[in-house]
């Protein structure tokens, strides 16, 4: 399969091109698509056809569920019941944004291998014009993971797109590259209080400032113990795994150095992630992630840079941390996830 790529990130008329997209989906193909997150591999969530392409074009294990992408928030009616108040308040908060909610399904109207053996179904309304013209023309609700290929760190372009899926998938739109940088927050609507299943760019504190108490994962390592049974099942999954080992050590430009010497001396190569500001001149490769301490900066290139570390011959590969402010814990939870949990203490 050829994969065609359009881009709609200018002032024309796109017409063709959102047409062309639904096409495809109405056909039961799939496509990738921007969101204000990550890039996401769609497909009409009511047809079960089209969402078994999606599980087969990532290779992605068909038991981890799907969430459902709509226009608008009137929707969440036909797909989900019993919506609490306080989901109501989120949306009008929230939405359109990264915030994606579990409710209890609606039976019989969303494709069963959307959320394979569960009752509910995570929903949420994408901030980005260009899904949001997909979904407009497209009157329908899309099921889009990741457009990552199982395993690979989430595409916040069209390039990675086109990296991991090329052959696979018949049309990338590209609309530029996505503003969030992590996936949505997952927040179960179902559990009293609401459980934040993945953090992202929606904060805890944000959604408890409109609802109150909120539960979260206590502990910040991405890493899950075996015996642990997480309620989002995409967290069991080993996520965004560069291909060397990566370690996450402390930002603190002097530690880096050392560390850097330190593997140098056994013979390692080193790629290193950090800020703007440090000069890690013995580093053999260094990928800048914006201004020491911005997280927003951070989550929008965290991705791009495990990729960039993917195309060296790095054998390891030192990632900066962060504090847990704002999107901070988001972009932490991934980081840690990469590193399976390692951290480098020399
Ligand atoms: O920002 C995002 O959320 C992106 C863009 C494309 O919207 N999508 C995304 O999808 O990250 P995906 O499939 O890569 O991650 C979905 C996560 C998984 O961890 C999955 O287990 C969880 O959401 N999830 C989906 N439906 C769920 C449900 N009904 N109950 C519990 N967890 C659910
Ligand atoms: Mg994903």
């Amino acid at each position: 399969m050829e994969t065609e790529i359009v881009s709609v990130d200018n002032d024309m008329d796109n017409s063709v091109s959102y047409q062309r997209a639904v096409d495809i989906l109405k056909d039961g193909g799939v496509v990738a698509f921007p969101t204000e997150t990550v890039y996401g591999l769609g497909a009409l969530a009511t047809d079960a056809d089209a969402v078994q392409r999606i599980f087969e074009a990532k290779g992605r294990p068909s038991d981890n569920p799907l969430i459902v992408h709509i226009g608008k928030i009137e929707d969440v009616a036909q797909y989900a019941v019993d919506v609490p108040e306080s989901a109501e308040d989120l949306m009008d908060a929230f939405w359109p944004g990264p915030l994606t909610l579990v409710f209890h399904k609606r039976p019989g109207v969303i494709a069963e291998n959307v959320t394979p053996g569960f009752d509910t179904v995570g929903l949420r309304m994408p901030d980005h014009p260009v899904a949001l013209q997909l979904l407009r023309t497209l009157d329908g609700p899309l099921a889009a993971p990741s457009a990552n290929r199982s395993g690979k760190p989430s595409p916040t372009e069209a390039a990675h797109v086109l990296t991991d899926l090329n052959g696979r998938i018949p049309l990338i739109v590209d609309g530029g590259r996505t503003g969030v940088g992590v996936e949505s927050t997952v927040l179960d609507m179902t559990a009293n209080p609401p459980e934040i299943l993945r953090p992202g760019g929606v904060t805890r504190e944000m959604i408890a400032g409109v609802i109150g108490p909120v539960r979260a994962e206590s502990k910040e390592s991405g890493a899950l113990d075996d015996e642990e049974a997480p309620r989002a099942p995409g967290m069991k999954y080993m996520h965004y795994a560069p291909e060397s080992p990566l370690f996450v050590i402390q930002p603190d430009e002097s530690a880096i150095r050392e560390a850097v010497r330190q593997l140098h001396s056994e013979g390692k190569k080193v790629a290193v992630i950090g800020p703007d500001e440090f000069d890690i001149a013995e580093a053999d490769w260094y990928f800048r992630v914006g201004p020491l301490h911005d997280n927003e900066a951070m989550a929008v290139n965290l991705y791009g840079a495990i990729r960039q570390c993917d195309l060296t011959d790095a054998d390891l590969i030192l990632a900066a941390g962060t504090d847990h402010e704002g999107v901070g814990a988001a972009v932490m939870n991934r980081l840690l996830k990469a590193a399976d949990g390692k951290r480098f203490d020399g």
